[in-house]
């Protein structure tokens, strides 16, 4: 579903000197995955997901999402393949403090350029809320959310358009260790339920243990990769 060859990402030029942050990744993902990306402060995974988040464009190497080759697309094409296959959750929600729960979770549709939302989306929003013990809170907006709540709001809204992938960057990194724990339980099920496909970037070593797969990355190269046989 996923596949990186030889990803390089250069930034700077012009005044200032070109620094290269991913050497040559190579990584291939497969559909229903559930994979922990770990490494250290600064070794490139944000860039890395940003990358195989269609949000930025490697300098070099390719990048094959569900069949298209994204490193060699229009941003209109990487735009629409976003909205269609990929899912994001950070590890601030980014909620829109404007709108309630179930409207914030409602915005991928709009997003997606379906037009308007059809009484289909507001079935699966609710649905979603429901399965995250969120059906109370629909109609809240997120200042009246605990920091766990509004987590699970971000995550649903990331489930909203059936995404083929989610790209989680540290989802779990601003909570305490009891509701990361909960959150990450719903995570997995979310995989397990729904056979979407996940890579999560986490510095928790428990949570990267509990993954079906880690991969390593140390200054800009993968340096182990527990589906790979060495
Ligand atoms: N837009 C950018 N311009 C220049 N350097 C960047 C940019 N984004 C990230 N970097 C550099 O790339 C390296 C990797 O950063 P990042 O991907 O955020 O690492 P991580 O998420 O593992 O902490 C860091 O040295 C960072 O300073
Ligand atoms: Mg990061």
């Amino acid at each position: 579903m996923l596949r990186l060859q030889g990803v390089r990402k250069r930034y700077g030029g012009g005044a200032s000197p070109i620094v290269e942050v991913l050497h040559g990744i190579d990584l291939t993902l497969a559909d229903g995955a559930f994979a922990a990306l770990v490494g250290p402060s600064g070794s490139g995974k944000s860039t890395l997901l940003n990358l195989i988040g269609l949000l930025e464009t490697p300098s070099e190497g390719e990048i094959w999402l569900a069949g298209q080759p994204a490193h060699a697309a229009s941003e209109a094409h990487r735009t629409a393949w976003r909205n269609q296959y990929l899912g994001f959750i950070f590890q601030f929600h980014h909620l829109l403090g404007a709108f309630s729960a179930e409207e914030n979770v409602l915005m991928p549709v709009l997003a997606a350029g379906r037009g308007r939302i059809h009484a289909d989306d507001r079935r699966r929003a609710r649905l979603l809320l429901e399965r995250t013990g969120l059906a109370a809170h629909a109609h809240k907006r997120p200042v009246q959310l605990s920091g766990g709540q509004q987590q699970r709001v971000a995550i649903v809204r990331a489930l909203m358009n059936r995404p083929r992938l989610v790209l989680a960057d540290e989802p779990t990194g601003n909570l305490d260790s009891r509701t990361a724990q909960e959150v990450f339980a719903l995570l997995r099920e979310l995989n397990r339920d729904e056979g979407t496909a996940f890579l999560i970037v986490t510095h928790d070593a428990g949570l990267a243990a509990r993954c079906d797969r880690q991969v390593y990355l140390q200054d800009g190269r993968l340096v182990r990769d527990s589906a790979r046989v060495a």
